[in-house]
């Protein structure tokens, strides 16, 4: 595709509508997504109780690039390219694992958790081993979420940060359990996940568990009477209820919403799963959800929290990778088992990702056109827009990004 042929495309695109198809089938604009968005906003990797030891890693491939994330030090965690500062391997192969020092499977280049080189075996004496350490790659932590950048100077965060931590604190991330992860590889494209996961107009007919839980979400019952009786509630046990709104130069968003009257958990029938998580002492916190934009989505109830991590592979292919979080204190079999706690995303997250594929099978229709969005769908506008305007950018700073 000609860098003309995109602009002109970015020029077609009719407000309140879907994409042109193109920007969900294509390869060149699949490039530019991962240049002027994958490569340049915030990434999130992972949590921080999935490393809890020093030493524990896990890995994080986006594109070509993966990196590192490790506890060192005094519970510090780091994340470094993963690329050996030798002749450029991969250092560590696995997603998971345990290593006080990261050492090169090629020539045995050792490194330190903070990513400075440790031994560089049979090289000269006045090898400057200092200036070979790791290539740091930007890490923030929101009480105990990882998030990352591939960016050299990534956008601001702080604004993210100070926006999602009070939501995520009362969960206490960091001491948390990992009760369950698996992984999803679906085709379709990453915005169309993106999209769905911001409206309901689809959730009356396809998720009929999900609608049992949540009060509204059938988009038939008013929510409000029960929104003011449950803030109240909510603020009184110190919970945040303010929601944070996805403005177009921002990239987030942070909500609590109520579920049905004698709706515990995000669960089949209604009750708890777990024991309550954190620092909630019962089961009435409602359930708060957050957006980051490209690859972020957290939904937790009092009882666990569930992370849904998002990863273009490439125009036609995402990775999901879902986990779910518990009391730290939580034992299998006493205080949750993983069916029970599981099931309710399982069921509903599979349902999506039937849609997303579906979408995406119709969008590649020689006969597809863009679609108007309802007004229930304001959300999805707002982030397609949010998208266009991070191409428009790019594609005017044509020295940042070469157009394919
Ligand atoms: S490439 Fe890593 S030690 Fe040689
Ligand atoms: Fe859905």
């Amino acid at each position: 595709m000609k860098a003309a042929e995109i602009v002109n495309l970015l020029n077609n695109y009719l407000p309140g509508h879907s994409l042109e198809q193109a920007f969900y089938t294509s390869d060149d604009i699949f490039h530019l997504d991962r240049e002027l968005i994958w490569k340049k906003y915030w990434l999130f990797a992972g949590v921080t109780a999935e490393i809890p030891k020093e030493g524990d890693y896990i890995t994080y491939a986006v594109g070509h690039d993966s990196v590192i994330i490790i506890r060192g030090r005094e519970g510090k965690v780091h994340a470094h390219f993963n690329t050996c500062r030798h002749r450029g391997s991969t250092i560590c192969q696995d997603e998971k694992g345990h290593a006080p020092k990261l050492m090169c499977p090629y020539h045995q280049w050792v490194y330190n958790t903070d990513g400075s080189l440790f031994k560089a075996r049979l090289m000269p004496d006045d090898f400057d081993r200092a200036s070979y350490g790791l290539h740091p790659v930007h890490i923030r932590l929101i009480e105990g979420l990882i998030f990352i950048s591939l960016a050299e100077e990534p956008v601001d965060f702080d604004p993210v940060v100070r926006d999602l931590a009070p939501y995520v604190k009362t969960y206490q991330v960091d001491q948390s359990k990992v009760a369950f992860k698996k992984s999803y590889t679906i085709r379709t494209n990453w915005k169309l996940i993106a999209e769905n996961f911001r409206e309901c107009y689809h959730c009356g007919p396809a998720h009929p568990e999900y609608c049992k839980a949540v009060v509204g979400a059938n988009l038939r019952e008013s929510v409000d009477d029960i929104l003011v009786e449950r803030r109240a509630s909510w603020k009184s046990k110190g919970l945040v209820t303010e929601g944070v709104d996805f403005q177009t130069d921002t990239f987030h968003f942070a909500t609590r919403y109520p579920l049905r009257d004698g709706v515990e958990s995000y669960s089949l029938d209604g009750k708890a799963v777990a024991i309550p998580m954190g620092a909630h002492k019962d089961y009435d916190a409602g359930v708060v959800g957050l957006v980051c934009y490209p690859n972020f989505w957290m939904d937790a109830v009092g009882d666990y929290v569930w992370t849904m991590r998002i990863t273009a592979e490439s125009a036609s292919q995402c990775r999901i990778d879902l986990t779910w979080l518990v009391d730290g204190k939580a034992e299998e079999g006493r205080d949750y088992n993983i069916e029970r706690l599981t099931e309710f995303w399982k069921i509903t997250g599979e349902q999506d990702w039937k849609l997303c594929e579906n979408n995406f099978n119709g969008i590649e229709s020689s006969r597809y056109q863009p679609g108007p969005y309802a007004p229930v769908e304001l959300e999805v506008a707002k982030f397609v827009e949010w998208y266009v305007e991070r191409l428009r950018e790019g594609v005017e700073a044509t020295s940042i990004v070469e157009l394919p």
